[in-house]
């Protein structure tokens, strides 16, 4: 079967740039990503490329080259649906704020309503492709609604889960470690379909790093990568406070361990904790799936990598409070950085919220610095978790556009995000207008401790007691 139309649904940091990517390699494909939200696809159609609603590098050019050539953004979901032979899904699945399985499962309704409506449109045969983290099984759930709603069409449901890192998302899609692809090869149509994809993505990437496997297991592995990962973390984290009471440098600990060959370099830079869409979400998923097979050893130990991970955002949070003599109540701290990583304008989960949170619960005033996230959007994270009042964060919290505006007269600067521009800026003249003592809380291991301490800065890094 060859693809010669493809919709997807769900015009997010997932659905934006992979279909870009797609319809860049493939221009013989016609590809239409149709979203919900009206403003979100007019950004994704501004004529300025820069103002795109996803900030990764190289995705603009990649979005200059193939939009209106064979890349749409579109609100009109019913008619590319129709007419496309291969649908991805990729809406979001965030955790469940309610009912069963709160806090811990998938939120799926999304899933469903994206089921429902393919169902309702399809008048041809259609592949649909899982493409957002789905729990063990959903593709099950889909291919139960596609096939009892549906108009007697045919549909084939594949799981391809995407193993881009935001920032670094265009990278990662040019060249992939493998690609994944969950399918049926039990029958004919389902092999032709896992063949199908697999012929697309095969245009940019060598066939021995595309993987097939039937859909539970592609499923499964992909909470399995983002659970590893996140351990990772939270190991060399667990450490971090460890080394802090001994003396010990976590940095030279990563360095010695990381060139063990088993162990490997990446995935071993401690921090005030991992943030993000994915890590949390997915092992949450996975500690639901494992108790609700009545798995409970499994579950506690997966759980113990988030219980790590809060840990670790509120100590550097509490480490703060209690260097600033116990008190930061009216006292002005300095947030460089908002978004969960450098390289993107996503917050979602990001450490810095919940730092900031505890913070302003001791009554401290901040004032944020981040140069891709919007002021809008910072105060959004805040209300999200309804400790206070809107107006309240919006009195205790400011948004700065300039860095050294943001350190003006600040008690402490706390880097929340490791953005190159951090590295490079004139941290005299940062001393020269803060208030002294001047503290510095690095939760990024990214400033020189020695250039700091000389200008006469209190430096706090995480993971190092000296
Ligand atoms: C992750 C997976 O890497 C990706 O494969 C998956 O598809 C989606 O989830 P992402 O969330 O974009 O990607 O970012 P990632 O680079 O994995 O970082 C996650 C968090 O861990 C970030 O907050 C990052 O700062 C933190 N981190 C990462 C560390 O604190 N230390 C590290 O050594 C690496
Ligand atoms: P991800 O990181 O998984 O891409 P995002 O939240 O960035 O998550 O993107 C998901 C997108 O899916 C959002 O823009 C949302 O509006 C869209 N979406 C959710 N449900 C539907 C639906 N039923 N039809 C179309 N778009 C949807």
């Amino acid at each position: 079967m060859s693809i010669t139309k493809i919709c997807c649904i769900g015009a997010g940091y997932v659905g934006g740039p992979t279909m870009s990517v797609i319809a860049q390699k493939c221009p013989h494909i016609q590809v239409t990503v149709v979203d919900l939200n009206e403003a979100r696809i007019a950004a994704w159609n501004n004529p300025d490329v820069n103002k795109i609603p996803v900030y990764e590098p190289g995705l603009a050019d990649v979005v200059a080259e193939a939009r209106g050539r064979n890349l749409f953004f579109s609100m009109d979901a019913d008619k590319a649906i129709d007419a496309a032979e291969m649908i991805f899904i990729s809406v979001n699945t965030p955790t469940k704020t309610y009912g069963a399985g709160k806090g811990q499962a998938a939120d799926l309704r999304y899933i469903e309503l994206c089921a429902r409506q393919i169902a309702r449109v399809a008048k041809q045969d259609k592949i649909v492709i899982e493409k957002s983290t789905l729990p063990v099984r959903t593709a099950s759930s889909i291919k139960s609604i596609l096939d009892h709603v549906g108009n007697g069409v045919q549909f084939q449901i594949l799981s391809n889960p995407e193993f881009l890192a935001e920032g670094t998302a265009v990278a990662d899609l040019h060249q992939p470690d493998r690609i994944l692809i969950g399918g049926d090869n039990t029958t004919t149509e389902g092999r032709a379909a896992l063949e199908a994809l697999v012929e697309i993505y095969a245009h940019w990437v060598p066939r021995e790093r595309i993987l097939t496997t039937n859909v539970w297991s592609s499923e499964l592995s992909k909470l399995t990568a983002n659970a590893f990962l996140a351990q990772r973390v939270s190991s060399i984290n667990a450490l971090s406070e460890l080394c802090e009471q001994t003396g010990a440098n976590i940095n030279e600990i990563s360095r010695a361990i990381g060139t063990d060959s088993r162990i490997g370099p990446k995935f071993l830079k401690a921090s005030v904790g991992f943030g993000g869409s994915c890590f949390q979400k997915d092992i949450l998923n996975l500690v639901y799936i494992a108790r609700s097979y009545g798995l409970h050893e499994v579950a506690h130990y997966w759980e113990q990598v988030i219980i790590m991970n809060d840990h670790q955002k509120s100590r550097f949070a509490k480490k703060i409070v209690r260097t600033l003599y116990n008190t930061v109540s009216g006292k002005k701290i300095a947030f460089l950085g908002w978004a969960f990583k450098k390289d993107t304008n996503d917050t979602r989960e990001s450490a810095a919220i919940y730092v900031a949170d505890e913070l302003l619960a001791e009554q401290a005033v901040i004032t944020v610095y981040d140069p891709r996230v919007p002021a809008g959007q910072v105060y959004a994270d805040l209300d999200y978790l309804k400790s206070r009042a809107a107006d309240e964060n919006r009195d205790l919290v400011k948004v700065a556009a300039d860095p050294y505006e943001a350190m003006k007269e600040a008690h402490a600067v706390a880097i929340l995000t490791e953005w190159d521009e951090f590295r490079t800026y004139n941290w005299q003249h940062v001393y020269d207008v803060m208030l002294k003592p001047a503290f510095v809380f690095d939760g990024r291991g990214i400033v020189n401790r020695e250039a700091l301490e000389q200008i006469g800065f209190h430096l706090y890094r995480i993971g190092s007691g000296e």
